[in-house]
């Protein structure tokens, strides 16, 4: 694996390469950015990835300088996924000036984490539309454990006719369900075994829909009963959404395909989790 810093090395170890294959990351690899890598190595000629911790998507008072970083992990891990080229720019490389220029893809990126973290897409929109410029992927990768963020990195290419393919992939858990993250190395031991909370709400939600609940008010509701039972966290929000618009529907219908998630916070951390689910099909 070759490792640059600058984005003329990049474009110049490019060059003439078949077909690209790209993981954006902040870095602190686990086991899901990994399956995202191995993914890429499965399909693509050339994997790259790059671990850039992007300023534009954190607010003042959010965990920017802590954010965990481990360069040496990363690269002995990242190796041994089969990424080809690692790309690790500092803040002035990206950013040499002043952004004037911004990607904001608008109603997807105020509800659920946008409310609570406004100018946070908008940060993760602008970094991505530039990573896709400097390597020119033909697909990218990205995980539904963050799963706005992947419809709206789906609707800003699509919008913006981007030639790539965005390739979303399955959440990696803990054994306990609790969906792997960088930041749960933020969790106290306590914090730890009550954080599967979340995707234990997530299964009540799916059950209800399941069941042929029609409200997705009460599907809600009872995901934000498993959270709120659980003392160390607090509840964000617990949605039950159509996954093109990230809104409620009015009602679940028949064979309505849908998607649960939820925020809370643990201690430190903010986790957040979601899974999908299928309303059956009538008799
Ligand atoms: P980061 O949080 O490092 O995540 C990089 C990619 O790994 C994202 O596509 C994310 O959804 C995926 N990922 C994280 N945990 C996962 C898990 N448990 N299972 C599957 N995939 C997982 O997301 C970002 O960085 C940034 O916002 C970025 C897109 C790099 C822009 O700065």
């Amino acid at each position: 694996m070759k490792q640059v810093t600058t984005i003329a090395e990049l474009r110049a170890e490019l060059t003439g390469q078949g077909a690209v294959g790209f993981v954006p990351t902040m870095g602190y690899l686990h086991e899901g950015h990994l399956s995202l890598m191995r993914r890429s190595r499965a399909a693509d000629d050339v994997v790259v990835a790059s671990i850039f911790v992007n300023p534009l998507q954190f607010a003042a008072g959010e965990d920017l300088d802590a954010y965990p970083r481990d360069l040496d992990r990363d690269t002995a891990l990242a190796t041994e996924a089969g990424v080809d080229l690692l790309f690790v720019p500092d803040v002035t490389e990206m950013y040499p000036r002043p952004v004037l220029t911004s990607v904001s893809v608008d109603e997807l990126a105020s509800v659920l984490e946008g409310a609570t973290r406004p100018g946070h897409f908008t940060g993760v929109a602008t970094v991505v539309a530039k990573l896709f410029s400097i390597v020119g992927p033909g697909r990218a990768y990205f995980g539904e454990k963050d799963f706005q963020q992947l419809q709206i990195v789906r609707r800003m290419a699509s919008d913006l006719s981007l030639p790539v393919e965005v390739v979303g992939c399955p959440i990696v858990r803990e054994s306990d369900g609790l969906a792997m993250s960088s930041r749960n190395v933020y969790l106290t031991a306590e914090e730890r075994r009550a954080a599967p909370v979340l995707r234990r709400a997530l299964t009540a939600g799916d059950y209800l829909v399941a069941r042929g609940e029609t409200s997705p008010a009460a599907i809600a509701a009872a995901m934000t009963h498993v959270v709120t039972d659980e003392p160390l966290a607090e509840l964000d929000y617990a949605a039950c959404v159509d996954p093109a618009t990230l809104r409620p529907p009015d009602r679940v219908a028949p064979a309505m395909q849908l998607r649960l998630l939820v925020a809370a916070r643990l201690g430190k951390p903010r986790l957040i989790d979601n899974i999908g689910a299928s309303a059956p099909v009538s008799e």
